[in-house]
Protein backbone atom coordinates (compact mmCIF):
# COMPACT_ATOMS: atom_id res chain seq x y z
CA UNK A 1 0.00 0.00 0.00
CA UNK A 2 0.78 3.23 0.12
CA UNK A 3 2.84 4.62 -3.17
CA UNK A 4 6.03 6.91 -3.51
CA UNK A 5 7.84 8.53 -6.77
CA UNK A 6 10.74 10.66 -6.68
CA UNK A 7 12.42 12.56 -9.35
CA UNK A 8 15.40 14.41 -10.74
CA UNK A 9 14.43 16.48 -13.79
CA UNK A 10 15.83 19.94 -15.93
CA UNK A 11 12.06 21.79 -15.18
CA UNK A 12 10.45 22.31 -11.88
CA UNK A 13 9.83 19.28 -9.98
CA UNK A 14 6.29 19.32 -8.32
CA UNK A 15 4.33 19.28 -11.18
CA UNK A 16 5.69 16.40 -12.56
CA UNK A 17 5.57 14.67 -8.88
CA UNK A 18 2.22 15.66 -8.70
CA UNK A 19 1.14 14.24 -12.42
CA UNK A 20 3.39 11.05 -11.41
CA UNK A 21 1.98 10.36 -8.10
CA UNK A 22 -1.68 10.70 -9.26
CA UNK A 23 -1.40 7.65 -11.47
CA UNK A 24 -0.65 6.03 -7.95
CA UNK A 25 -3.39 7.42 -6.18
CA UNK A 26 -4.99 3.30 -6.80
CA UNK A 27 -2.55 2.50 -3.94
CA UNK A 28 -3.56 4.96 -1.23
CA UNK A 29 -5.50 8.14 -0.63
CA UNK A 30 -5.53 8.97 2.68
CA UNK A 31 -3.11 12.00 2.37
CA UNK A 32 -0.51 12.78 -0.20
CA UNK A 33 2.27 15.21 0.69
CA UNK A 34 5.73 16.32 -1.65
CA UNK A 35 8.91 17.46 -0.59
CA UNK A 36 11.34 19.29 -3.00
CA UNK A 37 14.79 20.70 -2.44
CA UNK A 38 15.89 23.76 -3.64
CA UNK A 39 18.65 25.29 -1.34
CA UNK A 40 15.65 24.41 1.47
CA UNK A 41 13.47 21.62 1.70
CA UNK A 42 10.18 22.35 0.87
CA UNK A 43 7.23 20.20 1.92
CA UNK A 44 3.54 20.35 1.12
CA UNK A 45 1.14 17.62 2.41
CA UNK A 46 -2.46 17.46 3.71
CA UNK A 47 -4.88 14.56 4.40
CA UNK A 48 -7.71 13.30 2.01
CA UNK A 49 -7.39 12.91 -2.10
CA UNK A 50 -5.52 14.35 -4.31
CA UNK A 51 -7.31 16.54 -5.89
CA UNK A 52 -8.88 17.97 -2.27
CA UNK A 53 -5.82 18.93 -1.09
CA UNK A 54 -4.21 20.12 -4.35
CA UNK A 55 -7.31 22.34 -4.32
CA UNK A 56 -6.37 23.32 -0.68
CA UNK A 57 -3.22 23.74 -0.86
CA UNK A 58 -1.54 23.86 -4.83
CA UNK A 59 1.01 21.08 -4.20
CA UNK A 60 2.62 22.44 -7.27
CA UNK A 61 3.99 25.96 -5.67
CA UNK A 62 7.47 24.78 -4.15
CA UNK A 63 11.11 24.88 -5.82
CA UNK A 64 13.22 22.65 -7.37
CA UNK A 65 13.96 20.43 -9.80
CA UNK A 66 14.24 17.15 -7.47
CA UNK A 67 11.92 16.24 -4.49
CA UNK A 68 9.47 13.15 -3.31
CA UNK A 69 6.14 12.48 -3.13
CA UNK A 70 3.86 10.52 -2.01
CA UNK A 71 -0.11 9.26 -1.56
CA UNK A 72 -0.85 7.01 2.08
CA UNK A 73 -2.97 4.38 3.37
CA UNK A 74 -2.75 4.52 6.93
CA UNK A 75 -1.27 1.92 8.75
CA UNK A 76 0.62 3.68 11.75
CA UNK A 77 -1.45 6.67 12.33
CA UNK A 78 -4.72 8.36 11.70
CA UNK A 79 -5.01 9.90 8.11
CA UNK A 80 -3.69 13.40 8.83
CA UNK A 81 -1.91 16.01 7.42
CA UNK A 82 1.10 15.32 10.42
CA UNK A 83 0.87 11.41 9.86
CA UNK A 84 0.93 12.37 6.15
CA UNK A 85 4.13 12.16 4.34
CA UNK A 86 7.07 13.38 3.62
CA UNK A 87 8.16 12.86 7.25
CA UNK A 88 11.10 14.69 8.41
CA UNK A 89 14.39 14.61 11.01
CA UNK A 90 14.21 16.90 14.24
CA UNK A 91 15.65 19.94 11.79
CA UNK A 92 14.07 19.37 8.85
CA UNK A 93 17.18 18.85 7.11
CA UNK A 94 15.85 15.41 5.55
CA UNK A 95 13.20 14.08 4.25
CA UNK A 96 11.56 10.66 3.73
CA UNK A 97 8.97 8.94 2.05
CA UNK A 98 8.27 5.28 2.87
CA UNK A 99 5.76 2.35 1.41
CA UNK A 100 5.56 -0.68 4.44
CA UNK A 101 5.35 -1.12 7.64
CA UNK A 102 8.61 -0.87 10.21
CA UNK A 103 7.88 -3.36 12.87
CA UNK A 104 10.05 -3.04 15.60
CA UNK A 105 9.41 0.80 15.60
CA UNK A 106 8.42 1.35 19.00
CA UNK A 107 12.02 0.07 20.46
CA UNK A 108 13.76 2.06 17.54
CA UNK A 109 11.76 5.67 18.41
CA UNK A 110 12.12 4.65 22.69
CA UNK A 111 15.97 4.76 21.83
CA UNK A 112 15.76 7.70 19.34
CA UNK A 113 13.67 10.25 21.87
CA UNK A 114 15.97 8.84 24.50
CA UNK A 115 19.09 9.70 22.51
CA UNK A 116 16.81 13.32 22.66
CA UNK A 117 15.20 12.92 18.65
CA UNK A 118 11.71 15.28 19.11
CA UNK A 119 8.99 13.09 17.21
CA UNK A 120 6.05 15.06 16.10
CA UNK A 121 4.46 12.32 13.89
CA UNK A 122 2.57 8.73 15.06
CA UNK A 123 3.75 7.51 11.86
CA UNK A 124 6.43 4.31 12.10
CA UNK A 125 8.23 6.12 8.65
CA UNK A 126 9.11 8.84 10.78
CA UNK A 127 11.31 6.44 12.77
CA UNK A 128 13.51 6.15 9.41
CA UNK A 129 14.02 9.92 9.05
CA UNK A 130 15.14 10.52 12.43
CA UNK A 131 17.63 7.25 11.79
CA UNK A 132 19.14 8.83 8.86
CA UNK A 133 19.82 12.25 10.91
CA UNK A 134 21.50 10.31 13.80
CA UNK A 135 24.04 8.51 11.49
CA UNK A 136 25.00 11.63 9.32
CA UNK A 137 25.13 13.63 12.44
CA UNK A 138 28.09 11.58 13.12
CA UNK A 139 29.81 12.22 9.57
CA UNK A 140 28.34 9.52 7.45
CA UNK A 141 27.12 10.83 3.75
CA UNK A 142 23.11 10.51 3.19
CA UNK A 143 24.01 7.03 1.02
CA UNK A 144 25.65 5.33 4.35
CA UNK A 145 23.51 7.10 6.86
CA UNK A 146 20.71 5.34 5.06
CA UNK A 147 22.03 2.08 4.80
CA UNK A 148 22.78 2.01 8.14
CA UNK A 149 19.36 3.36 9.22
CA UNK A 150 17.86 0.45 7.23
CA UNK A 151 19.99 -1.71 8.67
CA UNK A 152 18.58 -1.20 11.93
CA UNK A 153 15.05 -1.53 11.23
CA UNK A 154 12.89 -4.81 11.00
CA UNK A 155 10.01 -4.68 8.15
CA UNK A 156 9.13 -3.98 4.84
CA UNK A 157 10.12 -0.67 3.37
CA UNK A 158 10.20 1.14 0.10
CA UNK A 159 11.67 4.51 0.83
CA UNK A 160 13.08 7.70 -1.12
CA UNK A 161 14.83 9.81 0.65
CA UNK A 162 16.47 13.50 0.44
CA UNK A 163 18.51 15.90 2.55
CA UNK A 164 19.18 19.43 2.57
CA UNK A 165 22.62 18.67 3.27
CA UNK A 166 23.87 17.02 0.05
CA UNK A 167 21.67 18.59 -2.58
CA UNK A 168 21.40 16.33 -6.00
CA UNK A 169 20.83 13.05 -4.54
CA UNK A 170 17.96 10.93 -4.11
CA UNK A 171 18.37 7.99 -2.16
CA UNK A 172 16.27 4.92 -2.82
CA UNK A 173 16.23 1.34 -0.68
CA UNK A 174 13.84 -1.61 -1.10
CA UNK A 175 12.98 -4.53 0.82
CA UNK A 176 9.96 -6.62 0.52
CA UNK A 177 8.08 -3.45 -0.80
CA UNK A 178 7.67 -2.58 -4.61
CA UNK A 179 10.66 -0.09 -6.11
CA UNK A 180 11.71 0.75 -9.62
CA UNK A 181 13.73 3.05 -11.50
CA UNK A 182 13.30 4.73 -14.09
CA UNK A 183 16.60 6.00 -16.31
CA UNK A 184 14.87 8.92 -18.86
CA UNK A 185 17.34 11.08 -20.84
CA UNK A 186 18.92 13.22 -18.13
CA UNK A 187 15.58 12.48 -16.11
CA UNK A 188 15.58 9.96 -13.61
CA UNK A 189 12.52 8.77 -11.43
CA UNK A 190 11.83 6.39 -8.58
CA UNK A 191 8.62 4.99 -8.49
CA UNK A 192 6.46 2.24 -6.68
CA UNK A 193 5.03 1.18 -10.03
CA UNK A 194 6.26 1.55 -13.75
CA UNK A 195 2.79 3.28 -14.72
CA UNK A 196 3.50 6.19 -12.04
CA UNK A 197 6.42 7.23 -14.61
CA UNK A 198 5.39 6.13 -18.22
CA UNK A 199 4.36 9.37 -19.67
CA UNK A 200 8.57 9.98 -18.89
CA UNK A 201 10.17 7.03 -19.92
CA UNK A 202 10.06 3.35 -20.34
CA UNK A 203 13.39 2.54 -19.11
CA UNK A 204 12.97 0.70 -16.10
CA UNK A 205 15.41 -1.34 -13.67
CA UNK A 206 13.43 -3.29 -10.78
CA UNK A 207 15.50 -2.92 -7.63
CA UNK A 208 15.72 -6.59 -5.80
CA UNK A 209 15.60 -6.42 -2.39
CA UNK A 210 18.25 -4.90 -0.15
CA UNK A 211 18.96 -3.41 -3.35
CA UNK A 212 19.91 0.78 -3.30
CA UNK A 213 19.40 3.34 -6.34
CA UNK A 214 21.21 6.52 -6.01
CA UNK A 215 19.72 9.36 -8.05
CA UNK A 216 21.62 12.07 -9.50
CA UNK A 217 21.77 14.74 -12.41
CA UNK A 218 24.59 12.72 -13.76
CA UNK A 219 22.38 9.26 -13.67
CA UNK A 220 21.23 6.11 -11.70
CA UNK A 221 23.72 4.28 -10.11
CA UNK A 222 22.18 0.79 -8.44
CA UNK A 223 24.10 -0.91 -5.27
CA UNK A 224 23.70 -3.72 -2.77
CA UNK A 225 23.13 -2.74 0.79
CA UNK A 226 26.93 -3.35 1.64
CA UNK A 227 27.41 -0.39 -1.15
CA UNK A 228 28.96 -2.76 -3.93
CA UNK A 229 27.84 -1.13 -7.37
CA UNK A 230 25.69 -3.39 -9.49
CA UNK A 231 24.92 -3.62 -13.04
CA UNK A 232 22.22 -1.20 -14.43
CA UNK A 233 19.68 -3.95 -16.05
CA UNK A 234 17.20 -1.91 -17.86
CA UNK A 235 14.11 -3.30 -19.16
CA UNK A 236 12.24 -1.76 -21.77
CA UNK A 237 8.52 -1.33 -20.76
CA UNK A 238 6.03 -2.31 -23.59
CA UNK A 239 2.98 -0.76 -22.02
CA UNK A 240 2.05 2.94 -23.11
CA UNK A 241 1.09 6.06 -20.72
CA UNK A 242 -2.32 5.91 -22.44
CA UNK A 243 -3.09 2.66 -21.20
CA UNK A 244 -2.94 3.88 -17.56
CA UNK A 245 -5.21 7.18 -19.16
CA UNK A 246 -9.25 7.03 -18.73
CA UNK A 247 -9.50 7.22 -22.44
CA UNK A 248 -12.95 9.24 -22.46
CA UNK A 249 -14.44 7.00 -19.77
CA UNK A 250 -15.63 8.24 -16.63
CA UNK A 251 -13.80 5.76 -14.87
CA UNK A 252 -10.93 3.68 -15.12
CA UNK A 253 -13.16 0.62 -14.30
CA UNK A 254 -15.19 1.24 -17.08
CA UNK A 255 -12.37 1.62 -19.31
CA UNK A 256 -10.65 -1.60 -18.06
CA UNK A 257 -14.07 -3.45 -18.00
CA UNK A 258 -14.65 -2.53 -21.91
CA UNK A 259 -11.35 -3.18 -22.53
CA UNK A 260 -11.79 -6.87 -21.53
CA UNK A 261 -12.60 -8.58 -24.93
CA UNK A 262 -9.22 -6.89 -26.26
CA UNK A 263 -7.37 -8.10 -22.86
CA UNK A 264 -8.64 -11.47 -23.02
CA UNK A 265 -7.37 -11.53 -26.98
CA UNK A 266 -3.79 -10.52 -25.99
CA UNK A 267 -3.68 -13.20 -23.34
CA UNK A 268 -4.78 -15.50 -25.97
CA UNK A 269 -1.82 -14.57 -27.73
CA UNK A 270 0.56 -16.35 -25.19
CA UNK A 271 -1.02 -20.07 -25.83
CA UNK A 272 2.57 -21.30 -27.17
CA UNK A 273 4.27 -19.96 -24.21
CA UNK A 274 2.16 -21.62 -22.09
CA UNK A 275 2.32 -25.18 -23.87
CA UNK A 276 6.04 -24.76 -23.26
CA UNK A 277 5.18 -23.78 -19.52
CA UNK A 278 3.42 -27.00 -19.08
CA UNK A 279 6.01 -29.50 -21.03
CA UNK A 280 7.63 -29.35 -17.43
CA UNK A 281 3.98 -30.31 -15.84
CA UNK A 282 3.25 -33.82 -16.70
CA UNK A 283 5.18 -35.14 -13.14
CA UNK A 284 2.07 -33.12 -10.92
CA UNK A 285 -0.28 -35.35 -9.15
CA UNK A 286 -1.42 -32.69 -7.46
CA UNK A 287 -2.45 -28.87 -7.29
CA UNK A 288 -2.81 -26.09 -4.77
CA UNK A 289 -3.84 -22.48 -6.01
CA UNK A 290 -2.99 -19.59 -3.58
CA UNK A 291 -4.51 -16.33 -3.47
CA UNK A 292 -6.33 -13.61 -1.71
CA UNK A 293 -9.36 -11.40 -3.28
CA UNK A 294 -10.30 -11.98 -6.75
CA UNK A 295 -7.45 -13.90 -7.46
CA UNK A 296 -8.78 -15.92 -5.03
CA UNK A 297 -12.16 -16.63 -7.32
CA UNK A 298 -10.22 -17.11 -9.83
CA UNK A 299 -8.32 -20.06 -8.02
CA UNK A 300 -11.41 -21.31 -7.33
CA UNK A 301 -12.29 -22.06 -10.66
CA UNK A 302 -9.04 -23.50 -11.68
CA UNK A 303 -9.96 -26.42 -8.48
CA UNK A 304 -12.98 -26.65 -11.02
CA UNK A 305 -11.45 -26.93 -14.24
CA UNK A 306 -8.42 -29.02 -12.54
CA UNK A 307 -10.90 -31.66 -11.42
CA UNK A 308 -13.27 -31.82 -14.26
CA UNK A 309 -11.19 -31.70 -17.27
CA UNK A 310 -8.00 -33.21 -15.88
CA UNK A 311 -8.69 -35.62 -13.15
CA UNK A 312 -6.14 -34.22 -10.83
CA UNK A 313 -7.21 -33.20 -7.22
CA UNK A 314 -6.58 -29.82 -6.43
CA UNK A 315 -6.93 -27.73 -3.42
CA UNK A 316 -7.29 -23.67 -3.01
CA UNK A 317 -6.15 -21.56 0.08
CA UNK A 318 -6.57 -18.11 0.87
CA UNK A 319 -2.79 -16.72 0.83
CA UNK A 320 -3.62 -15.18 4.38
CA UNK A 321 -4.52 -19.14 6.16
CA UNK A 322 -2.01 -20.97 4.23
CA UNK A 323 0.17 -20.03 7.16
CA UNK A 324 -1.72 -21.89 9.17
CA UNK A 325 -2.46 -25.20 7.12
CA UNK A 326 -0.54 -26.38 3.81
CA UNK A 327 -1.70 -29.84 3.36
CA UNK A 328 0.56 -32.09 2.30
CA UNK A 329 2.74 -30.27 -0.29
CA UNK A 330 5.60 -32.22 -1.50
CA UNK A 331 7.79 -32.73 -4.63
CA UNK A 332 4.39 -34.40 -6.85
CA UNK A 333 2.63 -31.39 -6.47
CA UNK A 334 2.22 -28.02 -8.22
CA UNK A 335 1.72 -24.96 -6.27
CA UNK A 336 -0.19 -22.00 -8.66
CA UNK A 337 -0.19 -18.40 -7.19
CA UNK A 338 -2.60 -15.83 -8.66
CA UNK A 339 -1.78 -12.02 -8.15
CA UNK A 340 -2.35 -9.07 -10.77
CA UNK A 341 -0.14 -7.05 -8.83
CA UNK A 342 2.69 -9.85 -7.55
CA UNK A 343 3.09 -7.77 -4.68
CA UNK A 344 0.63 -9.22 -2.44
CA UNK A 345 2.66 -9.55 1.25
CA UNK A 346 0.38 -12.60 1.71
CA UNK A 347 0.76 -14.46 -1.47
CA UNK A 348 4.28 -13.26 -0.83
CA UNK A 349 4.83 -15.19 2.12
CA UNK A 350 2.74 -18.21 1.06
CA UNK A 351 4.98 -18.54 -1.68
CA UNK A 352 8.22 -18.58 0.33
CA UNK A 353 6.96 -21.44 2.30
CA UNK A 354 5.78 -23.16 -0.85
CA UNK A 355 8.78 -22.87 -2.60
CA UNK A 356 10.92 -25.10 -0.19
CA UNK A 357 8.26 -28.02 -0.95
CA UNK A 358 6.52 -27.87 -4.19
CA UNK A 359 7.36 -26.57 -7.50
CA UNK A 360 5.68 -23.47 -7.71
CA UNK A 361 3.86 -21.14 -10.62
CA UNK A 362 3.07 -17.56 -10.83
CA UNK A 363 0.26 -16.14 -12.82
CA UNK A 364 0.86 -12.19 -12.74
CA UNK A 365 -0.07 -9.19 -14.67
CA UNK A 366 2.75 -7.19 -13.63
CA UNK A 367 6.16 -7.64 -15.50
CA UNK A 368 9.03 -7.55 -12.47
CA UNK A 369 6.94 -7.83 -9.92
CA UNK A 370 8.43 -9.90 -6.50
CA UNK A 371 6.92 -12.91 -7.38
CA UNK A 372 8.41 -13.45 -11.27
CA UNK A 373 11.50 -13.52 -9.49
CA UNK A 374 10.76 -15.82 -6.54
CA UNK A 375 8.43 -18.25 -8.42
CA UNK A 376 9.80 -21.18 -10.68
CA UNK A 377 7.36 -21.18 -13.61
CA UNK A 378 5.75 -17.61 -14.46
CA UNK A 379 2.67 -17.05 -17.08
CA UNK A 380 2.15 -13.54 -17.60
CA UNK A 381 -1.33 -12.18 -18.35
CA UNK A 382 -2.02 -9.36 -21.09
CA UNK A 383 -4.44 -7.10 -19.11
CA UNK A 384 -1.78 -3.77 -19.37
CA UNK A 385 -1.84 -1.72 -15.80
CA UNK A 386 -5.36 -1.87 -13.80
CA UNK A 387 -5.98 1.65 -12.69
CA UNK A 388 -9.24 0.95 -10.69
CA UNK A 389 -9.19 -0.37 -7.62
CA UNK A 390 -11.74 -3.27 -7.94
CA UNK A 391 -9.90 -5.93 -10.31
CA UNK A 392 -12.05 -6.36 -13.62
CA UNK A 393 -9.35 -6.92 -16.04
CA UNK A 394 -7.20 -8.66 -14.80
CA UNK A 395 -9.73 -10.99 -13.14
CA UNK A 396 -10.57 -12.46 -16.62
CA UNK A 397 -6.76 -12.57 -17.96
CA UNK A 398 -6.37 -14.39 -15.12
CA UNK A 399 -9.22 -16.94 -16.30
CA UNK A 400 -8.21 -17.03 -19.78
CA UNK A 401 -4.76 -17.99 -18.44
CA UNK A 402 -5.63 -20.93 -16.47
CA UNK A 403 -8.47 -22.19 -19.65
CA UNK A 404 -5.32 -22.16 -21.86
CA UNK A 405 -2.95 -23.80 -18.68
CA UNK A 406 -5.72 -26.77 -18.29
CA UNK A 407 -6.18 -26.51 -22.21
CA UNK A 408 -2.63 -27.45 -23.17
CA UNK A 409 -2.42 -30.20 -20.34
CA UNK A 410 -5.15 -31.79 -21.60
CA UNK A 411 -4.77 -30.96 -25.37
CA UNK A 412 -8.56 -30.21 -25.37
CA UNK A 413 -8.61 -27.95 -28.84
CA UNK A 414 -12.47 -27.82 -29.01
CA UNK A 415 -12.15 -25.95 -25.50
CA UNK A 416 -9.96 -23.58 -27.04
CA UNK A 417 -11.45 -23.03 -30.49
CA UNK A 418 -14.71 -21.88 -27.95
CA UNK A 419 -12.25 -19.55 -26.07
CA UNK A 420 -11.74 -17.79 -29.01
CA UNK A 421 -14.84 -16.58 -29.34
CA UNK A 422 -15.48 -15.16 -25.91
CA UNK A 423 -14.32 -12.09 -26.94
CA UNK A 424 -17.41 -11.52 -29.44
CA UNK A 425 -19.74 -12.75 -26.13
CA UNK A 426 -18.72 -10.01 -24.06
CA UNK A 427 -18.91 -7.58 -26.48
CA UNK A 428 -22.40 -8.46 -26.34
CA UNK A 429 -22.70 -7.85 -23.44
CA UNK A 430 -21.12 -4.38 -23.47
CA UNK A 431 -24.10 -3.36 -25.95
CA UNK A 432 -26.67 -3.90 -22.84
CA UNK A 433 -25.16 -1.72 -20.72
CA UNK A 434 -28.39 1.12 -20.65
CA UNK A 435 -30.56 -1.92 -19.82
CA UNK A 436 -27.76 -2.89 -16.99
CA UNK A 437 -27.93 0.93 -16.10
CA UNK A 438 -31.81 0.96 -15.38
CA UNK A 439 -31.39 -2.35 -13.00
CA UNK A 440 -28.72 -0.40 -11.56
CA UNK A 441 -31.10 2.35 -10.78
CA UNK A 442 -34.22 0.38 -9.66
CA UNK A 443 -32.21 -1.56 -7.05
CA UNK A 444 -29.40 0.91 -5.62
CA UNK A 445 -30.61 1.27 -2.47
CA UNK A 446 -31.33 -2.24 -1.46
CA UNK A 447 -28.91 -2.58 1.86
CA UNK A 448 -28.29 -6.10 0.95
CA UNK A 449 -28.15 -8.29 -2.06
CA UNK A 450 -27.24 -12.33 -2.23
CA UNK A 451 -25.49 -13.89 -5.08
CA UNK A 452 -25.98 -17.03 -5.57
CA UNK A 453 -25.09 -19.86 -8.74
CA UNK A 454 -23.84 -23.62 -8.76
CA UNK A 455 -20.34 -25.53 -10.21
CA UNK A 456 -18.68 -23.17 -12.51
CA UNK A 457 -20.95 -20.04 -11.45
CA UNK A 458 -20.25 -20.30 -7.92
CA UNK A 459 -17.11 -18.71 -8.28
CA UNK A 460 -18.84 -15.83 -9.97
CA UNK A 461 -21.64 -15.68 -7.46
CA UNK A 462 -18.30 -14.79 -4.60
CA UNK A 463 -17.15 -12.43 -7.93
CA UNK A 464 -20.59 -10.87 -7.48
CA UNK A 465 -20.42 -10.29 -4.27
CA UNK A 466 -16.98 -8.82 -3.53
CA UNK A 467 -17.29 -6.24 -6.57
CA UNK A 468 -20.72 -5.08 -5.05
CA UNK A 469 -18.95 -4.99 -1.55
CA UNK A 470 -16.27 -3.30 -2.34
CA UNK A 471 -17.28 -0.06 -4.77
CA UNK A 472 -21.13 0.54 -3.60
CA UNK A 473 -20.37 -0.43 0.12
CA UNK A 474 -24.08 -2.52 -0.41
CA UNK A 475 -23.49 -5.94 1.70
CA UNK A 476 -23.61 -8.59 -0.44
CA UNK A 477 -23.25 -12.67 0.11
CA UNK A 478 -21.69 -14.33 -2.92
CA UNK A 479 -23.50 -18.56 -2.20
CA UNK A 480 -23.20 -21.62 -3.78
CA UNK A 481 -27.49 -21.87 -4.43
CA UNK A 482 -27.51 -25.24 -2.40
CA UNK A 483 -26.10 -23.83 0.00
CA UNK A 484 -29.10 -21.18 0.95
CA UNK A 485 -31.01 -24.02 2.42
CA UNK A 486 -28.97 -24.72 5.35
CA UNK A 487 -29.18 -21.29 6.79
CA UNK A 488 -28.73 -18.25 4.80
CA UNK A 489 -32.40 -18.49 3.33
CA UNK A 490 -33.20 -17.61 6.99
CA UNK A 491 -32.33 -13.74 5.86
CA UNK A 492 -34.78 -13.62 2.58
CA UNK A 493 -36.97 -11.08 2.11
CA UNK A 494 -38.87 -9.14 0.09
CA UNK A 495 -36.61 -6.51 0.84
CA UNK A 496 -33.54 -8.47 -0.62
CA UNK A 497 -32.65 -8.73 -4.22
CA UNK A 498 -31.02 -12.56 -5.11
CA UNK A 499 -29.07 -12.35 -7.96
CA UNK A 500 -29.08 -15.33 -10.07
CA UNK A 501 -26.30 -17.02 -12.37
CA UNK A 502 -27.92 -19.61 -14.67
CA UNK A 503 -26.06 -20.59 -17.62
CA UNK A 504 -27.81 -22.97 -19.66
CA UNK A 505 -25.94 -26.51 -18.56
CA UNK A 506 -25.72 -29.05 -15.52
CA UNK A 507 -26.20 -26.56 -13.21
CA UNK A 508 -29.43 -25.06 -15.09
CA UNK A 509 -31.97 -26.85 -13.70
CA UNK A 510 -31.08 -27.12 -9.78
CA UNK A 511 -30.40 -23.07 -9.62
CA UNK A 512 -33.70 -22.75 -10.95
CA UNK A 513 -35.13 -24.74 -8.08
CA UNK A 514 -33.46 -22.68 -5.33
CA UNK A 515 -34.74 -19.41 -7.15
CA UNK A 516 -37.95 -20.82 -6.86
CA UNK A 517 -37.08 -21.33 -3.21
CA UNK A 518 -36.11 -17.38 -2.54
CA UNK A 519 -38.92 -16.23 -4.64
CA UNK A 520 -41.70 -18.08 -2.41
CA UNK A 521 -39.84 -15.89 0.64
CA UNK A 522 -40.19 -12.57 -1.20
CA UNK A 523 -37.02 -12.29 -3.38
CA UNK A 524 -36.35 -10.25 -5.98
CA UNK A 525 -34.44 -12.04 -9.03
CA UNK A 526 -32.12 -10.48 -10.86
CA UNK A 527 -30.55 -13.13 -13.31
CA UNK A 528 -27.49 -13.51 -15.59
CA UNK A 529 -28.48 -15.90 -18.01
CA UNK A 530 -28.93 -16.90 -21.69
CA UNK A 531 -31.69 -14.58 -23.72
CA UNK A 532 -33.13 -17.26 -25.53
CA UNK A 533 -34.32 -18.79 -22.13
CA UNK A 534 -37.98 -17.98 -21.48
CA UNK A 535 -38.01 -20.52 -17.98
CA UNK A 536 -35.63 -18.41 -16.02
CA UNK A 537 -37.12 -14.74 -17.60
CA UNK A 538 -40.32 -16.05 -16.46
CA UNK A 539 -38.72 -16.77 -13.13
CA UNK A 540 -37.37 -13.28 -13.39
CA UNK A 541 -37.90 -9.73 -12.33
CA UNK A 542 -35.02 -8.36 -14.68
CA UNK A 543 -32.78 -10.49 -16.95
CA UNK A 544 -29.24 -9.88 -18.13
CA UNK A 545 -29.46 -11.74 -20.92
CA UNK A 546 -26.08 -12.76 -23.05
CA UNK A 547 -27.23 -13.43 -26.77
CA UNK A 548 -25.14 -15.94 -27.53
CA UNK A 549 -24.89 -19.72 -25.67
CA UNK A 550 -21.95 -20.77 -24.13
CA UNK A 551 -20.52 -23.94 -22.76
CA UNK A 552 -21.12 -23.80 -19.36
CA UNK A 553 -17.63 -24.51 -18.75
CA UNK A 554 -16.52 -21.50 -20.16
CA UNK A 555 -19.18 -19.07 -18.85
CA UNK A 556 -17.63 -17.36 -15.74
CA UNK A 557 -16.00 -15.15 -18.36
CA UNK A 558 -18.53 -13.11 -19.94
CA UNK A 559 -21.35 -13.88 -17.30
CA UNK A 560 -18.99 -11.88 -14.57
CA UNK A 561 -19.17 -9.16 -16.95
CA UNK A 562 -22.78 -7.88 -16.02
CA UNK A 563 -21.99 -8.25 -12.60
CA UNK A 564 -18.61 -5.69 -12.74
CA UNK A 565 -21.13 -3.38 -14.65
CA UNK A 566 -23.85 -3.52 -12.39
CA UNK A 567 -21.93 -3.11 -9.49
CA UNK A 568 -20.37 0.06 -10.85
CA UNK A 569 -23.33 1.66 -12.09
CA UNK A 570 -24.87 1.40 -8.51
CA UNK A 571 -21.68 2.83 -7.64
CA UNK A 572 -22.10 6.08 -9.81
CA UNK A 573 -25.77 5.88 -8.83
CA UNK A 574 -24.83 5.82 -4.93
CA UNK A 575 -22.56 9.00 -5.74
CA UNK A 576 -18.83 6.63 -4.88
CA UNK A 577 -15.92 6.83 -6.83
CA UNK A 578 -15.88 3.13 -7.78
CA UNK A 579 -11.96 4.05 -8.43
CA UNK A 580 -11.06 5.26 -5.43
CA UNK A 581 -13.61 2.79 -2.62
CA UNK A 582 -13.03 3.71 1.33
CA UNK A 583 -10.63 2.16 2.70
CA UNK A 584 -8.98 -0.50 -0.07
CA UNK A 585 -5.81 0.07 -1.80
CA UNK A 586 -5.26 -1.99 -4.81
CA UNK A 587 -2.12 -3.26 -3.76
CA UNK A 588 -1.94 -5.11 -0.15
CA UNK A 589 1.75 -4.78 0.64
CA UNK A 590 0.90 -5.31 4.56
CA UNK A 591 0.41 -9.27 5.91
C1 LIG B 1 -10.83 -7.06 -5.57
C2 LIG B 1 -9.39 -6.98 -5.56
C3 LIG B 1 -8.66 -7.67 -4.47
C4 LIG B 1 -7.42 -8.38 -5.05
C5 LIG B 1 -6.58 -8.97 -3.92
C6 LIG B 1 -5.40 -9.73 -4.47
O1 LIG B 1 -11.38 -6.33 -6.62
O2 LIG B 1 -8.80 -6.37 -6.40
O3 LIG B 1 -9.46 -8.56 -3.79
O4 LIG B 1 -7.86 -9.37 -5.93
O5 LIG B 1 -6.12 -7.94 -3.10
O6 LIG B 1 -4.57 -8.90 -5.23
P1 LIG B 1 -3.50 -9.50 -6.22
O7 LIG B 1 -4.21 -10.20 -7.31
O8 LIG B 1 -2.72 -8.32 -6.71
O9 LIG B 1 -2.64 -10.45 -5.42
Amino acid sequence: MCGIVACIINDKAAPVLLECIRRLEYRGYDSVGLATLSGDIYIKKGEGKINDVHKRLDLTDIPGNMGIAHVRWATHGLPTSVNAHPQTDCKNRIALVHNGIIENYRELKTQLKDEGHIFTSETDTEILAHLIEKYMKIGNSLEVATRLATKDIKGSYAIAVISKDEPNKIIGVRKESPLIVGAGEKESFIASDVPAILKHTKNVIYLNDNEMVILSPDGVIIKDIDGNTLKNNINIIEWTSDMAEKGGFKHFMLKEIHEQPDVIKNTLMDFPEIKKVVAKFSKFKRICFIACGTSFHASIIGKYLFETLLGIPTDVMLSSEFIFSQGALDKNTLVILITQSGETADTLKALKIANKKSETLAIVNVLGSTITREADHIIYTRAGPEIGVASTKTYVSQLVSIYMLVIAMSENNKLLTELHKVPDYIKQVLEDEDHIIEIAKKYKDANDFFFIGRGFSYPTALEGALKLKEITYIHGEGYAAGELKHGPIALIDDNIPVLAIVPPGKSHDKTLSNIEEVKARGAKIISVGSSTDEILKSESHDIMGLEEDISEILSPIPYVVPLQLLSYYISVERGIDPDKPKNLAKCVTVE
